[in-house]
């Protein structure tokens, strides 16, 4: 399984970090300029500290990647957090930069796009994008906390959002609230 992760400047930087952390298989990194940003503010860390979780990382000016292409293989794209400019750029053709580009690689060659999107409240713009977007197949998952789960620290609320992230992406079993009323419910 290969996973390109894409972390843009929206706010919710824990959540790649933990992403990186438990996805399982070959993972690559782009990080956008703003994305560097975000994630030293919100969690104290720069990209090369994410580093240990990758196989390499990405600029994201590097449209000489091998990802810029639709003939290297990848599994799914998961940008995490989208934000809406990234999220405008892929859903306008727009492959001006890695993160973007390999997006549109994502849709045209029909593999997974999962977009973690971050932002309140959404224009009309970011709506009729994110509906573009889910209509031509992009998995567009708003960067909510579960609060039915009761999540007891922020912490715990990025760790079960992880969860459900991997349980859609079909790499982790779904953990869902009612899951133990059922007769298969794990343990
Ligand atoms: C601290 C900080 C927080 C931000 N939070 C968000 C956000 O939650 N959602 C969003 O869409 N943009 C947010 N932005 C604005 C984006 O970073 C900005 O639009 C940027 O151009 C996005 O470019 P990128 O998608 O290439 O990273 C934030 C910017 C900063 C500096």
């Amino acid at each position: 399984m290969r996973t390109i992760v894409g972390i843009t400047g929206a706010s919710g930087a824990a959540l790649a970090v933990e992403f990186l952390k438990r996805c399982p298989g070959e993972k690559y990194l782009i990080v956008s300029r703003w994305g560097k940003s975000v994630l030293f503010q919100e969690t104290g860390l720069t990209v090369e500290a994410l580093a240990p979780h990758v196989s390499k990382i990405f600029s994201n000016e590097d449209l000489n990647s091998s990802f810029a292409s639709g003939s290297t293989q990848f599994d799914q794209f998961v940008i995490v957090p989208c934000s809406v400019t990234t999220l405008a750029r892929i859903s306008h053709g727009l492959g001006e930069n890695l993160i973007s580009r390999v997006g549109e690689v994502a849709l045209k060659e029909k593999r997974t796009l999962l977009l973690g999107l971050r932002e309140s409240p959404l224009s009309a713009i970011a709506l009729e994008n994110a509906s573009k977007l889910a209509n031509l197949g992009a998995i567009i998952m708003p960067l909510s906390p579960a609060f039915y789960m009761k999540p007891a620290s922020p912490e715990q609320a990025v760790s079960r959002f992880v969860d459900h992230m991997l349980a859609t992406l079909k790499l982790a079993p779904i953990s869902g609230w009612r899951e133990n009323e059922l007769p298969h419910a794990f343990s």
